[in-house]
């Protein structure tokens, strides 16, 4: 006890330039366009969890881009983009990443793009073991993105797992370490009577991906300090959203890597006093692809009106495995648990230009589980599935807010939406967006540190 360490002292007294943010939901609340406007004022945009089954989608100028591994700061030419520790890598499908952006225009070389060593590498086996595992588990199937992010962190865990670093090693050394593991997942595969995979011929195009991304390769926590140390600004960008986390989700409805703003510590080896700032992104309504309870899930015309038909980029369809999303209206119960398991200090809404049209808006302020009031989700899965939502009916507006730039041109009952849902979770909220273009988003104070895009 007494007065804390004079290192701590120091930190604290230096400018904290690590922005997190967050996904405040089940995933795809928008956040790669959240990302991508505020990289416009980070030295260096930072992936720290998931892998390829995140799919983060940026509007720019009517071009539509679609990242799965690469950082949503890659749009910014002055731009550092991170993929961090935390995150599990297929190399082959992040070489096809690479070349869909460079033919969009991008430039991508070591210099804007540092892969961490100590990510750990999905492989062909970890794929077809996702897909057994779903299989097996038949109606209870968690609804995975089938892209071997489990089997690949449980590798990890397992203390079994081979990493991007490894691909550092001598070329005969890092095939036979990949096909040992293949080998290895082969057996789990086989004890279930399924079919096992040819490891040496599904081992090659891994090395020749190895060959591309060896000069991106490097430590990245001690690139993140000494930046950090020089004065540069960090954004780290959330994949995935705080329910689907695998401490703070809805277990085992979830992926299996930390999405939370703890997450990003870890999985890009950074300390907290470096963090100024949490945001929270979250959908001006509810959606959650995959299976697991939601609350405020609909069925009909309200969720079809939610969802849209799929013929917009941004209607509710997976980015990453284009199924449609299931659709409800703002649980605000799950929104300030979001707020509490990630400190968050502000929130964002977007999509509210979605909302436009509808004469009436629901917000779950609490749930009736067995006759008790819960402010905040249950405990256990079970009693989740019996929560029966208490809604708040709130008076909708008619119209088109997709040119709206500052809170006061808002109709007043956008206002009113926004300002309620700030209060029922005890976090500001200073940003929403309007329409999935990079300037549709309106800003309540212009702060400098969310500079607009330069
Ligand atoms: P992420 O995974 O959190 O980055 O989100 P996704 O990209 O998977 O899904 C969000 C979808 O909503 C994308 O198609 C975005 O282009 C779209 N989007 C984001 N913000 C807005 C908005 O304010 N209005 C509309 N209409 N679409 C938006
Ligand atoms: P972004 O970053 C929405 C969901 C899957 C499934 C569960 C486990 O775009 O927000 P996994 O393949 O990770 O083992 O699947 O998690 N899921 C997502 N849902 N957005 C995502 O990423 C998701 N990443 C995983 O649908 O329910
Ligand atoms: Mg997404």
């Amino acid at each position: 006890m007494g007065r804390p360490p004079r290192r701590n002292l120091r930190m604290g007294q230096r400018d904290m330039p690590i922005t997190i943010l967050i996904g405040a939901q089940w995933g795809d609340e928008g956040k790669g366009r959240v990302v991508d406007w505020l990289a416009a004022s980070a030295d260096i945009v930072a992936r720290y969890a998931g892998g390829d089954n995140a799919g983060h989608t940026v509007a720019l100028d009517g071009q539509v881009y679609k990242l799965h591994l690469i950082p949503s700061g890659i749009l910014h030419s002055d731009v550092v983009s991170i993929m961090g520790n935390g995150m599990v890598v297929n190399p082959v499908n992040l070489v096809r990443e690479i070349d869909v952006l460079r033919k969009l225009g991008l430039r991508i070389s070591p210099e804007r793009l540092v892969i961490s060593s100590r990510a750990h590498i999905i492989t062909p086996a970890h794929i077809a073991l996702d897909e057994a595992k779903e299989m097996a588990l038949g109606a209870a199937k968690i609804g995975t993105t089938l892209r071997g992010i489990g089997p690949a962190y449980l590798d990890k865990t397992g203390r079994a797992g081979i990493r991007t670093g490894d691909m550092l090693l001598d070329v005969e050394e890092f095939a036979e370490r990949l096909v040992a593991s293949m080998e290895a997942t082969n057996e789990d595969l086989r004890s279930q009577g399924l079919q096992t995979l040819d490891a040496r011929a599904a081992a090659q195009s891994y090395l020749d991906a190895a060959d591309i991304l060896r000069p991106y390769i490097r430590d990245v926590s001690i690139y993140l300090y000494e930046a950090l140390k020089a004065g540069k600004r960090v954004l780290c960008e959330g994949a995935q959203g705080t329910l689907l986390d695998i401490d703070h989700g809805s277990y085992p409805f979830v992926t299996s890597s930390s999405p939370t703003a703890g997450g990003a510590l870890t999985g890009l080896g950074v300390g907290p006093l470096f963090v100024e700032r949490v945001l929270g992104v979250a959908k001006a309504f509810s959606t959650r692809v995959g299976g697991g309870p939601m609350p405020t899930e609909l069925d009909g015309d309200i969720a079809e009106r939610l969802r849209g038909s799929g013929a917009n980029f941004w209607d509710e369809f997976g980015t990453t495995t284009g199924r449609p999303r299931r659709c409800g209206w703002l649980d605000v119960v799950m929104l300030r648990y979001a707020v509490g398991v990630n400190g968050l200090s502000e929130l964002m809404l977007t999509k509210m230009d979605i909302l436009s049209g509808l004469d009436e808006l629901k917000l779950a302020t609490a749930y009736m589980i067995d006759g008790e009031r819960f402010e905040y989700p249950p405990v256990t899965n079970e009693q989740l599935e019996r929560a029966i939502p208490i809604y708040e009916s709130m008076p909708g507006w008619s119209e088109d807010i997709s040119n709206c730039r500052e809170f006061g041109d808002l109709p007043k009952a956008a206002r009113h939406y926004i300002e309620r849902v700030a209060q029922l979770c005890d976090a500001p909220i200073e940003m929403v967006s309007v329409g999935p273009e990079r300037d549709q988003i309106v800003m309540k104070t212009t702060r400098p540190r969310v500079a607009a895009p330069r």
